[in-house]
């Protein structure tokens, strides 16, 4: 196969994983006999750097003629002044919308050498297998109108969640299938006591469930499921919510895995790329990490899953991705562990050693 592959490494720590991804993706181009053209653009604060946009016009169309993007990460210190006109997760939010990826799929499964690494008693790992589904181009991350006034001398921010019944079907529907071919349930997360989208959401998930009847459904609030992730884990199946829900239960429920370094993340909506199968962003869901970046210590596992994750979606290359997969097992069952999965006493690989130790793995 010939496949392109456009690579947005973007910010902080997002260059050092990308080009783990990349050094791997070489490796299973080599090994498996296909060709992966690679090319490489700005976005995020390196683009606003570069041309002032954090998501300039060539870069959504270098994404647009790819089959698939991998992206590292965007954001950072040096942006981050709260009145700035442009700020680098615009340029992400931006090819989202731009390529129309609705869905954000965010599995999580914790490795069973790295029980111990999770704040959580082991005991409450285990069968812990749940796959988060969170809609990502609606709700309050787009919503309109989105402004500031003066109020009584005082400034006022508004933001706005707006869903419409479409954007809530589509994304159900795509969870309810992937129930399908998992454990058959689905727990859709909202604020429906509270928010009236979050009504019509929950209204619109049961709906869709109708068409579904092998799925079993749970309806769980925000803040009762950010407590169940914790206290009942291993019961999820398929979990499905809103934009901003979604964003911070996958935070949460990384630590599930150890680290937020392991999980990687698929974004696939609307567009069909040359093999006729969905033009995906695929994306570690740890940030730019300003903290390590430039040390070359990142774990490049959460990016270098993501890979796997488009070997299979994008590209329909199952016995790739799980050979990666594999890679990934293997190198954790040796004990090799970057610093934030490491344990007190373990001497931890930096960003290099650790990608070296998973191509060698790949079989
Ligand atoms: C994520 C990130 C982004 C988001 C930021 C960088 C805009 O936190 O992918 O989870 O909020 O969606
Ligand atoms: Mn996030």
């Amino acid at each position: 196969m010939k496949a392109m592959i456009t690579l947005l490494p973007g910010d902080g720590i997002g260059p050092e994983v990308v080009d783990a991804a990349q050094a791997m993706l070489e490796a299973v181009a080599e090994r498996f006999g296909h060709t992966f053209k690679m090319e490489a653009h700005p976005i995020g604060g390196a683009a606003i750097d570069l041309t002032g946009n954090p998501l300039p016009e060539e870069t959504l169309n270098a994404c647009r003629e790819a089959d698939a993007v991998i992206l590292g990460a965007v954001g950072g210190p040096k942006w981050d002044d709260p009145t700035a006109a442009v700020r680098p997760e615009q340029g992400l939010l931006g090819l989202r919308k731009g390529l129309g990826l609705f869905a954000n799929l965010r599995p999580v499964q914790p490795h069973p050498t790295l029980l111990n690494a999770s704040p959580l008693r082991p005991e409450r790992l285990e069968n812990v297998n749940l796959l988060v589904v969170r809609e990502l181009t609606g709700g309050i991350y787009f919503g309109e109108p989105r402004f500031r006034r003066t109020v009584n001398g005082e400034e006022q921010a508004v933001d706005t969640m707006a869903y419409t019944e479409s954007e809530v079907r589509r994304v159900a529907r795509l969870a309810f299938q992937l129930a399908g071919k998992r454990q058959g349930k689905v727990t859709s997360v909202d604020k429906a006591n509270v928010l009236e989208s979050s009504r019509l959401w929950r209204q619109t998930v049961t709906q869709v469930a109708e068409e579904y009847p092998d799925i079993a459904l749970e309806h769980l609030l925000v803040d009762a499921a950010a407590m169940h992730l914790l206290t009942r884990p291993g019961t999820f199946d398929v979990m499905v919510t809103a934009n901003l829900f979604g964003d911070i239960l996958t935070d949460e429920a990384s630590v599930l895995t150890g680290s937020m370094g392991n999980l990687p993340s698929a974004s696939l909506g609307e567009g069909t790329n040359r093999f006729g199968k969905p033009r995906g962003l695929y994306e570690p869901i740890h940030g730019s990490a300003p903290d390590i970046a430039g040390k070359g210590i990142a774990n490049p596992i959460g990016t270098i899953l993501s890979t796997a994750m488009m070997l299979r979606h994008s590209l329909g290359l199952d016995d790739e991705a799980t050979a990666v997969e594999a890679a990934v097992d293997a190198v954790l069952n040796a004990g090799h562990r970057t610093a934030d999965i490491a344990r007190p006493g373990e001497s931890p690989l930096n960003t290099r050693e650790m990608t070296e130790k998973l191509i060698e793995r790949l079989s």
